[in-house]
């Protein structure tokens, strides 16, 4: 086990019903609230109303950016940042998903940054400050809800990029499952393939004598599997979506589950060149690569594959060699993804060999990525085509 710092900020207020303590969390924190959220979603379930009530009630005044899209643009953000500086907004509030969570850190720490908030994901700047902000979230997938990081397209550049800071934890998230029974079927399925997936890049790593973070991330896979098909079979069983929320938040809150462990995280990676192009859902495009990715390294450490074959998916040796368990894993993955409705190549979105020269070369812009197998853009290359 590697030495580590583990610290996370967030307050997580959990269950049915808390978003009646909205208004007393955000109180303290100021008077201007920028109210950041998508397209609609949170008007047609009457959070919103529920949500204006709340800050009505501790004398807010609410400045509202609407119309954050999945995969959210850095044109909103920059909007938002704009909106904060000209109405002197003390606290962001965003209700959705983790692309309006992405968006709300990303104009809290632009907002109080005196150059371009693109810097931020170009490594060309480092977050020193940011405006508070916390979060209603009602979709379980990302984590966002408990961690600093945030996804941001440049539709101009073609670039999807992410930033991860201190200082834009959430100061607290509202996680009333009740809120996601209204999340689209395929949505669903995203959100479940996004939280396996945060688990894969930190399960998948060579550091060794860490039996207890390997056992936390089993557990949340086990969970998630046993937990997506009731939520997609019953989208109002609240104990299987509060456990699927649960799951997403504890999958990826600053690394709780693999302190002292290299992560990997090579597939998100390749993923946002996906999107950056393609627009396509994250987790879709992570169903897409991950077990293509699981078949190009799993010979840098075959034992954790077979572990993995043997505790998630309950495969029994037998007299199966190494390789076969570690490769009947890796098809129990793309079996359940294909089960619960998750696509399994690029074609399934029209994505031929077009641009895949162009997501290479991006996708190690800042050098080589991943650690389990660190991949160069031949390496990017071939998974990419392994997935056409
Ligand atoms: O825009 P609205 O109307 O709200 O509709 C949204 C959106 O169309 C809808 N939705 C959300 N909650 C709903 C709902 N519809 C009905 N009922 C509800 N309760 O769902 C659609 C997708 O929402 P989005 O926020 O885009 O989904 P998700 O939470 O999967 O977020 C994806 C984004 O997060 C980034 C991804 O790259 C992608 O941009 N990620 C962020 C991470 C982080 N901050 O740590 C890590 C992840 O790996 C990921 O990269
Ligand atoms: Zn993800």
């Amino acid at each position: 086990m590697q030495n580590f710092a583990f610290h996370n900020p967030t307050k997580i207020v959990f269950g049915k019903g808390t978003v009646s303590q909205l208004g007393g969390l955000v109180a303290p924190f100021g008077k201007t609230v920028l109210l950041v959220y998508g397209s609609g979603s949170i008007k047609r379930t009457g959070l919103y109303d529920e949500v204006a009530d709340q800050l009505r009630s501790v004398g807010a005044k609410v400045v509202e950016l609407s119309g954050i899209e999945p995969n959210p643009r850095l044109t909103s953000v920059r909007r938002g940042i704009e909106l904060c500086r000209a109405e002197g907004v003390d606290f962001v509030l965003a209700v959705g998903g983790g692309s309006v969570l992405d968006a709300a850190k990303a104009i809290a720490a632009g907002a109080r940054y005196d150059g371009d908030v693109w810097d931020f994901f170009m490594h060309k700047a480092k977050i020193a400050d940011a405006l508070p902000m916390g979060s209603v979230l009602t979709l379980s997938a990302t984590g966002s809800e408990m961690n600093g990081n945030a996804v941001i397209s440049n539709w101009e550049t073609k670039q999807k990029r992410s930033f991860g800071s201190i200082h834009t934890y959430p100061r607290f998230s509202v996680l009333d499952p009740t809120l996601t029974f209204s999340v689209p079927r395929d949505q669903t399925v995203n959100g479940v393939v996004d939280i396996m997936s945060h688990v894969f890049e930190q399960y998948f790593s060579l550091t060794t004598d860490v039996p207890l973070q390997e056992r936390l991330c089993e557990s949340i896979l086990l969970t998630v599997i046993e937990n997506a098909e009731k939520a997609l079979e019953k989208p109002d069983d609240y104990a299987a979506r509060a456990n699927l929320m649960l799951c997403g938040t504890m999958a990826l809150n600053g690394g709780l589950i693999s302190v002292g462990m290299a992560n990997d995280w090579a597939s998100h990676g390749i993923e946002h060149e996906i999107s950056a192009i393609y627009d396509i859902p994250h987790g879709a495009g992570l169903s897409i690569v991950f077990p293509n990715w699981m078949r190009y390294v799993y010979e840098s450490r075959i034992d954790r594959f077979v572990q993995y074959a043997e505790r998630v998916w309950g495969i029994e040796r037998g007299g199966k060699s190494d390789e076969d368990m570690a490769l009947a894993g890796i098809n129990a993955t793309r079996a359940f993804f294909t089960r619960i409705g998750a696509p399994a190549t690029l074609s399934f979105y029209d994505i031929g060999e077009e641009h895949l020269d162009v997501m290479a070369r991006e996708a190690v812009l800042f050098g080589p990525i991943g650690s389990f197998k660190k991949l160069n853009e031949k390496d990017v290359k071939e998974i990419l085509t392994l997935a056409l």
